[in-house]
């Protein structure tokens, strides 16, 4: 539970916000790289932790990020013309090249003006099908997390991604709670054909109905467990925290069932898996951009992957631009769950499922108003992250997590059947460094 003056330090993420300051100190993964494609094309507008850019892509390939409003007198340069390595305004012509240089001022007769003004610019990398932008301030960039998709020659990358109307922090909190699994995804476990089969006196008095749902790629061990009340442990990584989720397997009193999460500090989960990661970046206060980054074998249609990755989700929730990524919950099937075919009612698979009940919280959530249990634990131990992250800042010194010598491409998730004596994290070895972090270097 957070006290209502905490729970809004945790969820606003403008840039005078304490919040806002701790995550302008990390990359940010602001935009799909499919949505400039080649030289020269249209531009974008990029909304993340509460404000508006615009981002290009130039003559010379390169992506320029500025501040969407035109410095001269505040028209919007998604309106505008990008042409001869540089973006111009519609309303007086300025041009600006990708590090906001301004080149040209046509209703301008001296051109020492431009000497003088710099539009707002900041630094972009692209990565994993992402471009990303540092918003923090000139000369604090941390390393670049440069995780194994980012030279992966075997596979393809697969990017898709879901807007959604509620505070960022109910769809990240979601993303590191391993217990809702057995229980909201009880219809897609059930559509693999693994997993508990009933929850309370629910119980399936037939085949799901939903089988076309998009199920998770099953990792090798499926789901051999019926335990709804996994044993949650967690610790303390060069880049955030891992944790894992320990459930008794049916039958076999000697091994457990481990499924481990890499969060990597503040927007990154490898889920139970090292093939890809949730990644879930604040818009606004009320909208956040939920994205999968995966990396799927070379010649199994990453691209189809990428067209395909919402398939499943009626077709009905998504609408024309701009709010063709925007999630609409759908509505909820009553016949369907009072018929003993699906547990939650909802078609689309988990990410509908995780979306109906984040939104459901309301556009920002009252953590006053919660009973946290020893399942949160991960959840407890994220916003302790942030809130000493944000001590930090505020005095002066670098946020957590920020990974200083630790190579980002050893990230791991891992789901596995393990010996009960075993330690869980034998399975992430490369997650490992300096255990406990070191709070707050100088920055
Ligand atoms: S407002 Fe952009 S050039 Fe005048
Ligand atoms: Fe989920």
């Amino acid at each position: 539970m957070l006290t209502a003056e905490e729970n809004e330090v945790l969820c606003r993420v403008g840039p005078d916000t304490p919040m806002g300051r701790v995550l302008r100190r990390y990359w940010v993964p602001a935009f799909q790289l499919d949505d400039l494609p080649e030289p020269d094309c249209p531009p974008i507008r990029v909304t993340i932790l509460g404000e508006n850019f615009v981002a290009f892509r130039d003559t010379k390939e390169r992506i320029g990020v500025l501040d969407e409003l035109c410095c001269h007198r505040g028209a919007s340069l998604v309106l505008g013309r990008v042409e001869d390595c540089g973006i111009r305004c519609l309303y007086h012509g300025w041009k600006y090249a990708v590090d906001g240089t301004i080149l040209e001022t046509p209703n301008l007769r001296s051109s020492r003006f431009k000497e003088r003004v710099k539009h707002g610019s900041y630094p972009v990398r692209e990565s994993g099908g992402l471009g990303w932008v540092y918003l923090g301030p000139p000369g604090t960039e941390p390393p670049f997390p440069e995780f194994r998709w980012a030279d992966s020659e075997a596979d393809e990358i697969s990017v898709s991604e879901m807007i959604l109307d509620c505070n960022w922090m109910q769809v990240l909190e979601g993303s590191i709670d391993s217990s809702h699994v057995g229980i909201l995804h009880l219809d897609t476990l059930a559509v693999m054909g693994v997993g508990p089969r009933s929850v309370g006196s629910y119980e399936f008095a037939g085949d799901p109905w939903d089988t076309d749902m998009p199920v998770p790629a099953g990792g090798g061990v499926g789901w051999p467990s019926d335990d709804n009340a996994p044993k949650i442990e967690v610790e303390n990584t060069p880049f955030g925290f891992h944790y894992a989720a320990l459930r008794d397997v049916a039958d076999d009193p000697g091994k457990r069932y481990v499924r481990i999460t890499a969060f990597v500090m503040p927007y990154t989960a490898f889920v139970g898996t090292s093939n890809g990661a949730v990644i879930v970046v604040p818009r606004d206060d009320y909208s956040c951009s939920s994205y999968g980054v995966f990396m799927v074998p070379k010649g199994a249609g990453g691209g189809a992957a990428r067209a395909n990755a919402n398939r499943g989700v009626d077709p009905s929730v998504w609408g024309p631009e701009p709010d063709r990524r925007r999630l609409r919950v759908p509505p909820q099937d009553r016949e369907a769950m009072a018929a003993g075919r699906s547990f939650a009612g909802f078609r689309g698979g988990n990410r509908v499922q995780d979306a109906a009940v984040q939104m459901s919280s309301g556009r920002l959530y009252d953590r006053a108003k919660e009973h946290l249990v020893p399942a949160d634990l991960a959840i407890i131990r994220l916003r302790r992250l942030f809130a000493d992250s944000i001590r930090l800042v505020e005095e002066g010194k670098q946020p957590l997590g920020l990974g200083e010598g630790y190579n980002f491409a050893d990230v791991a998730g891992a789901t596995a059947v393990v010996n009960s004596e075993t330690p869980w994290q034998d399975q992430v070895s490369g997650n490992r460094g300096v255990g406990e972090q070191k709070a707050g270097a100088d920055a």
